[in-house]
């Protein structure tokens, strides 16, 4: 018996020591649920000072930047800091050949030489607060999926509305557990967002892609911006008679540095989680999902990188687009080998064994949720089919730039019978939409995307979803050596999408009767043959798919907080604001290596090669090492400290996050994960699982030393 007792403690431990670190909690409950760990981990502050109901806490510092990514109001006069890659599109927006603000940065040396990014939002939190009784109203447990979904729907929407009427402020409400509890979240939203600098790619993209997802990292990922406002203090659209704003509460900068051990939290808006999947979900993600876009992107990458290396301007037009493809296909690879390395399968499978003892030893809990698992096998072995069709929809079927194009042209048809006024209204519109378009397209390039990504759909998904028009390809294919490229030179050589003189002779001679062009443009009947199928096949079973899935979803989620009374649980990510905290830890990725938690300006110079794009160091940064010139930004060991890692649970969307010490102050900005890492969106390994910060110091000292834009770090409040 004794024996027994001491095994079972044992096992406690080994699941309280598992879950360490893990886990995205929700800044109003912290108090609730693990404020005490925090404390014991390091942190000196209180929950108050994280989230105030009555006074400015930390969490009004903590932004979203734009439409998913995190940032922090580092100064009394609305200045901002978030990633270089948060930045890219706008930094990219305000470069041209003569200012190549992406090649060689962008530093305003006065107020008036800020840039404003019409489009650009950042968004503060007013104030959240749990609306799950008023969300669920009028909602029982025996009434279908669908009488459900309407109730809440319209309760959502007379909640938001009734909480900010006669304010300019924004609501939303959303989903937490599952669909087991809901909050509100109260926002204000400004609109006149000014870029202030940015390091050149050279730093803030330094690594590429080559290092992306990747730890020992040196990329020194930040960009700057300012928030302005009316007199009043309130967001107003860009005007030069707005003012910085001036926050109920900014971070003040610590350039003590980290040491191993070190409490660390991370408070930011992590996009997307997982963590409570059945095994058929988790088979389905390693085993279908992840492979099959894996697969596909890893081709798409091949033409774009062997192009880009071909041709400057390639890698100009290209470099967004391939960093975006690569950034998922990596992560997807590294998700697969970490589920693989974890067993997850067989660890979901193992939890869903006690799962179901429990049930059949509990008759109320049986009656219950008796029949969810088996409900989840079926599910989703019926989803299978639709869900690779899915995929292959949207990665290879729209996966060019030309057939995107048309998806995207369809107004066109509206050419028919259009008054004179509105014919002008679509040709403006169609003008300006191809505009931005062709600047960042090589019909070369796309041609040999299109026939491969025609190639991959033909040849992997299931006949039911094939468009009519591949029969058309049959007959092609008794004659021509390859079948997908002779119908891609058919299409592309007759095609107005896919070439832009094309393009915009059709828009000159633009009438009533254009619409016959369109419709019978190779290209737009390829599309439209895979909107049909996508319209006719996949869509309505995939939603029904989709409402019952979130049903179980919800349903699973409730029994497993029934099963395991004493385990915190978090909500998954869903974009809402949260706190995740650890410490400062290095890590051994294999067998015979370790990895150190910090990286250095040394590390950088090692790395330098001026023939490989993503590894040409500056000669200023050079010198500046050479030099060793840190200023008081050098760490105690004498070393310019670049990037750490730590514990602490994050995924995309905390890009741009402050990285906050036990004192409240920032030391670093969240910036991305190790590739052994990746699958914590699924499952999380303290071993493993990693977040990337940048050192604080080593983006000061880039604005001060490198930048020389030192009346900004004049700004800001150093400790
Ligand atoms: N992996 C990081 C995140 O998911 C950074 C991505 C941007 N950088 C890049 N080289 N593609 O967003
Ligand atoms: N790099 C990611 C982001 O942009 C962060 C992550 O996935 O760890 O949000």
């Amino acid at each position: 018996m004794k024996k027994l007792l001491v095994l079972l403690v044992f096992k406690l431990l080994l699941i309280l020591t598992l879950f360490a670190d893990e886990g995205m909690w929700i800044p109003i409950l912290m108090q609730q649920y693990n404020f005490g760990d925090m404390q014991a981990k390091g942190f000196k502050l209180t929950a108050e000072d994280i989230y105030s109901v009555n006074n400015a806490s930390m969490k009004d510092a903590v932004v979203i930047f734009g439409g998913g990514c995190t940032g922090a109001i580092i100064s009394d006069e609305g200045l901002l800091i978030t990633n270089h890659h948060c930045g890219y599109g706008n930094i990219q927006k305000h470069s041209s050949l003569e200012h190549d603000y992406l090649t060689n940065g962008f530093w305003a040396m006065t107020r008036a030489e800020e840039l404003s990014n019409p489009g650009l939002k950042v968004t503060f939190l007013i104030s959240m607060k749990d609306v799950t009784d008023l969300v669920l109203k009028g909602v029982d447990d025996n009434m279908t999926v669908y009488k459900r979904t309407s109730i809440i729907e319209k309760n959502i929407e007379e909640i938001e509305s009734k909480a900010v009427d006669g304010t300019h402020y924004e609501a939303r409400i959303e989903s937490f557990y599952n669909g087991n509890q809901y909050f509100l979240f109260i926002n204000e939203v400004f609109t006149d967002v000014r870029l202030v600098g940015a390091p050149p790619s050279s730093i803030g993209k330094f690594g590429g892609d080559t290092d992306n997802w990747m730890w020992p990292r040196h990329t020194g990922d930040f960009s700057i911006f300012r928030v302005y406002c009316d007199k009043e203090g309130k967001p107003a659209d860009f005007s030069k008679d707005n003012v910085p704003l001036k926050p109920k509460r900014f971070f003040p900068v610590s350039i003590n540095g980290v040491k191993k051990g070190d409490f660390t939290m991370v408070f930011g808006y992590p996009g997307t989680t997982t963590e409570y999947l059945p095994s058929y979900a988790v088979e389905q993600i390693q085993n279908e999902s992840d492979p099959a876009r894996i697969l596909i992107r890893g081709k798409k990458l091949d033409i774009i990188n062997a192009a880009m290396n071909s041709d400057p301007l390639i890698r100009i037009q290209y470099s967004a687009k391939a960093a975006s493809v690569a950034n998922g296909w990596k992560k997807w690879i590294g998700e697969v080998r970490g589920l693989k390395r974890l067993n997850a399968i067989d660890v979901k499978r193992d939890f869903e064994n006690s799962f179901t003892a429990w049930l059949n030893s509990d008759k109320t809990m049986y009656e219950k949720y008796g029949d969810i698992l088996s409900q989840y096998e079926k599910i989703y072995k019926e989803l299978s089919s639709y869900n690779m069709a899915m995929i292959y929809i949207n990665e290879a079927a729209f996966g060019s730039d030309a057939v995107l194009l048309a998806l995207r042209m369809r107004g066109l048809e509206g050419s028919k019978d259009a008054s004179e006024e509105s014919l002008e209204w679509i040709k403006k519109d169609a003008q300006t939409k191809a505009d931005i378009h062709f600047k960042d397209y090589n019909e070369a390039t796309d041609k040999l995307i299109f026939a491969e990504m025609l190639r991959l759909y033909y040849e992997n998904v299931p006949k039911e979803f094939h468009p009519a028009f591949f029969e058309e390809l049959d007959k092609i294919s008794k004659k021509s050596t390859d079948k997908y490229l002779t119908i891609t030179d058919y299409c592309y050589s007759k095609s107005i999408f896919a070439n832009q003189e094309k393009f915009n002779t059709f828009l000159q001679t633009f009438s009533s009767k254009s619409y016959k062009k369109v419709v019978n443009d190779p290209l737009y009947v390829l599309m439209k043959g895979f909107l049909g199928v996508y319209q006719t096949k996949i869509m309505s079973p995939y939603d029904k798919f989709t409402m019952t899935l979130d049903s179980l979803d919800r349903v699973y989620m409730k029994a497993q907080m029934e099963y395991q009374p004493n385990r915190r649980f978090y909500p998954d990510a869903n974009f809402t604001l949260r706190i995740t905290y650890g410490q400062v830890d290095d890590y051994d990725p294999v067998d015979g290596v370790e990895y150190e938690y910090y990286t250095t300006l040394k590390g950088i110079i090692e790395k330098d090669n001026p023939d490989i794009y993503d590894y040409d160091v500056p000669d200023k940064l050079k010198e500046l090492y050479y030099a060793g010139d840190f200023g008081k930004y050098a760490d105690s060991d004498g070393t310019m400290h670049v990037a750490f890692i730590g514990t602490n649970h994050t995924t995309g969307g905390n890009s741009g996050s402050p990285v906050i010490n036990a004192n409240g102050e920032l030391i670093g900005l969240n910036f991305d994960r190790n590739w052994e890492g990746t699958m914590s969106d699924v499952m999380y390994d303290p071993d493993m699982c990693r977040n990337i910060t940048l050192d604080i110091r080593y983006a000061l000292f880039i604005i001060d030393k490198y930048a020389g834009a030192s009346h900004l770090i004049e700004e800001m409040e150093i400790r």
